[in-house]
Parts: C-alpha cells; sequence; structure tokens
C-alpha cells in the first residue's frame, strides 16, 4: 500500500497527470461516452471503475433505485439509468456534478445529482442498490480533487460511512470495491466496530493488481 501511495504522489506521475489532465478527457463504455474534468477522478487511470462498471452491467436494474455515493464521473450511474434504474448520483465534488449533467444530457439518460457528504443530503431516502469506490489512501486530502484518492490520516470516511451506512442495510443491496493497495483489515475493523460485514462478491487481478467487490451486509 505504502509502494502505491508513493507511486501515486511520486512527483513524475504527478506531472504526467497534471500533463493528461490539463484539459477535460473522453472515456466511453459501451456506448456510452463522458468528458471528464481534470479535477474528478479519472476512470480511465484505475482498474476499479472499469471492474465496478462490469459488475453493474451485470444486475438486474430495472426500475431499482440506485445510489452511487461518490460518483465521481458518473459513468456507472449512467450505465444504471441505461439498465433503467432510477439513478441518484452524489458527490462533495460539485465539478463532478455539473460534467455528470452534462454527460447525462449528451447521452439522453437520466441521473439525479445531490451534492452531499456522505448521506447528508440524501433526506433519508431508501434505495435498492448502492455502488460505492471509496478514497481509501490514508492521507489528509489537501483539495477537492484529492477527496478522491485520500480518506484521511485516521481513515475518516470511513469511520464516518459505516456508522451511516447501518440505517440502510435492511433495504439496500450495497456494494463496495477495493484494492489489494489498501489497508484492508484497518477498513474490515472499523466495519466490525460499527456492525457491519464484507462479502466477497468478486476478485479480479489486472496486471499486478487485485481488485475486491465486497457486498456489505450487516453482522
Ligand atoms: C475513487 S473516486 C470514485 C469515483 C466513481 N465512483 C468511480 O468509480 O469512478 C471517489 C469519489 O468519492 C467522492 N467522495 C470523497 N469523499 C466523499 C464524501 N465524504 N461524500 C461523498 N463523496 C465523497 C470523491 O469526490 C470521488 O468522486
Amino acid at each position: 500500500m505504502r509502494l502505491f501511495l508513493k507511486k501515486i504522489t511520486h512527483p513524475f506521475l504527478k506531472l504526467g497527470l497534471q500533463y493528461y489532465y490539463f484539459k477535460p478527457r473522453n472515456y466511453c463504455y459501451q456506448d456510452i461516452c463522458i468528458q471528464v474534468h481534470p479535477d474528478v477522478f479519472p476512470p480511465q487511470m484505475t482498474f476499479s471503475t472499469k471492474i465496478l462498471l462490469d459488475f453493474v452491467n451485470t444486475i438486474d436494474l430495472k426500475d431499482k433505485k440506485f445510489l452511487e455515493l461518490g460518483c465521481g464521473s458518473g459513468i456507472i450511474s449512467l450505465l444504471a439509468s441505461k439498465k433503467e434504474a432510477k439513478v441518484t448520483a452524489s458527490d462533495i465534488n460539485q465539478k463532478a456534478l455539473d460534467f455528470l449533467e452534462k454527460n447525462a444530457t449528451q447521452n439522453q439518460l437520466e441521473v439525479q445529482t445531490v451534492f452531499s457528504d456522505l448521506f447528508q443530503n440524501l433526506n433519508g431516502q431508501t434505495f435498492d442498490c448502492m455502488v460505492i469506490n471509496p478514497p481509501y489512501y490514508p492521507r489528509e486530502p489537501k483539495n477537492i480533487k484529492e477527496q478522491a484518492w485520500f480518506c484521511g490520516e485516521d481513515f475518516k470516511f470511513f469511520e464516518k460511512l459505516f456508522v451511516q451506512l447501518p440505517h440502510f442495510l435492511k433495504e439496500t443491496q450495497c456494494f463496495m470495491i477495493l484494492s489489494q493497495d489498501c489497508d484492508l483489515e484497518k477498513i474490515k475493523a472499523i466495519a466490525t466496530k460499527n456492525a457491519i460485514a464484507f462479502e466477497l462478491v468478486l476478485e479480479k487481478k489486472e496486471l499486478v493488481e487485485t481488485n475486491y467487490i465486497f457486498r456489505i451486509v450487516s453482522s
């Protein structure tokens, strides 16, 4: 995990990312094509978004209420909408939500965007299905762009998330993607403290990185 943290904070990689992301870039999944703002999590730079897209593609979402918590580019939300779900996409990055609205119009898909720190502005709504691709590197984010990667030195994102999540788990199928690059044991320990358990539903190795999709359930 430290190695990867070094990788994503390495000056050359940072410079490379800055160079590539000096302007919005295109990203497509099937026939859904979007523009991703430089301040938004880049779906083409990691494996997690693509793995979640392939996974969501296998779920029957017709007429289901679907939430992508921390939607970033929102490509997963757009796929869920294409699969006829009623979609809510939330994030604390307003730029991400603005771009998602434009991308939804351009793809003729419907998504309700909500600016929200975790569940704060979701007004107690319930969902049939929820997906989360969380920030998981333990470092304090310095700006909105870094909130996509860093969960806080003390894993604050997970501490808050796992306090709020149990209210939803009765009605909601909740899926979270994590990677071998993160401190899985620490994240699971925070979950356990809040009576939450992880059930492995998918393990996928891409090049040197293994990703896991967990179903999050009450323990
Ligand atoms: C790893 S990115 C995943 C983006 C997208 N879901 C995907 O799979 O491509 C994490 C996202 O969570 C958002 N985020 C971070 N902290 C958040 C919070 N407290 N509440 C809501 N969203 C948050 C970030 O802005 C970022 O868009």
